[in-house]
């Protein structure tokens, strides 16, 4: 149970993991995630599930190296085992609730940053399978750290590059590629999904705004126990206490506090720097 039967590495710090949890794998809808442990007593790490195949019974996650449990989680082989795998977590994304009449007339930008651009994919799969237009942006800070490309352009309308530095497609970040878009090439959209960085996050809302296009963002705040026990990922969305783990991790970018949120992302970290891998505060999902 829980074997990991693929592993890829995708850029040198960040790995794609097809693993077997056929429960999750049955129920798993876009925008939710899931809890691994690769020990019992291990740290609870939540990642956004970026593909999900009933028929096969596995579920893939991308995890990138960034702190003493994802490194944990990406040392692992093919043929190894988790210890726990948990989930589906979180409600799906809010178009999964919607009928084909409501659906009817919309048209999707995706904003993917960096590692963002995994979780995006089962989303956009999702739209375009239904018949849905989607346009996709994703953005790094150089080309070697694209993620999703290939896999992406096989299931949007429109794929779109940028990098921090030029070296890929449009020089700049993805919010400037957004208005480009908008303004410059007249593309036009009725709702915008960001996710990545808190902070790319904050500024996509912004640019959304100024181009009055709705937007949804997923809050990749600490969790410990994912259930809506502990208040660890309480945010704040249009002035009231929301819990990502049970009610998002999808919330209205206009209305989401980003400035607390990125606050209390980086609260634990000097404790988790001297703890090492056994602290119990999670902030990384990937
Ligand atoms: P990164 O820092 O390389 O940023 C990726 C892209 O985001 C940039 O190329 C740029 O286009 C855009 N961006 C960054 N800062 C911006 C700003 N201030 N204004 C406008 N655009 C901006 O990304 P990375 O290193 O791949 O990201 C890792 C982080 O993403 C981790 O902290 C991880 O937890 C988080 N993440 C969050 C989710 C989620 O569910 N929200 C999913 C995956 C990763
Ligand atoms: Fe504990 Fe959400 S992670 S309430």
């Amino acid at each position: 149970m829980f074997m990991i039967v693929k592993k890829e590495r995708l850029t040198p710090l960040v790995y794609r993991m097809e693993v077997e949890a056929p429960r999750v794998a049955e129920s798993a809808l876009p925008g939710q995630f899931l809890i691994v442990r690769t020990e019992e007593k291990g740290e609870r790490v939540p990642l956004t599930i970026s593909d999900y195949d009933p028929g096969r019974g596995t579920v893939t996650i991308v995890t990138q190296e960034i702190g003493a449990s994802t490194k944990d989680i990406c040392s692992f082989e093919e043929g190894q085992s988790f210890a726990d795998v948990v989930g589906p977590l979180g409600m799906p994304s809010e178009f999964v609730g919607k009928t084909p009449e409501q659906l009817a007339g919309q048209r999707y930008v995706f904003i993917a940053g960096g590692v963002g651009a995994a979780p995006v994919f089962p989303q956009v799969k999702w739209l375009h399978s239904r018949g849905v237009p989607v346009d996709v942006i994703i953005g790094a800070k150089t080309s070697s750290l694209l993620i999703y490309k290939e896999e992406m352009a096989m299931c949007c309308d429109n794929l779109y590059i940028c990098t921090d530095d030029g070296s890929e497609g449009f020089h700049g970040m993805v919010t400037g590629l957004l208005e480009n878009l908008v303004l410059e090439q007249g593309r036009q959209y009725t709702m915008s999904v960001a996710i990545g960085p808190m902070i790319m996050m904050k500024f996509a809302a912004l640019t959304a705004k100024r181009l009055g296009l709705p937007i949804t963002v997923s809050l990749n705040t600490l969790m410990v126990d994912g259930t809506g026990m502990c208040g660890a990922c309480r945010v704040t969305v249009g002035g009231k206490t929301r819990f990502a783990c049970v009610e998002g991790p999808e919330f209205d970018g206009y209305e989401v506090d980003f400035d607390e949120a990125m606050r209390r992302q980086t609260m634990y970290r000097s404790e988790e720097k001297e703890a090492g891998p056994h602290i119990c505060k999670i902030d990384i999902r990937n």
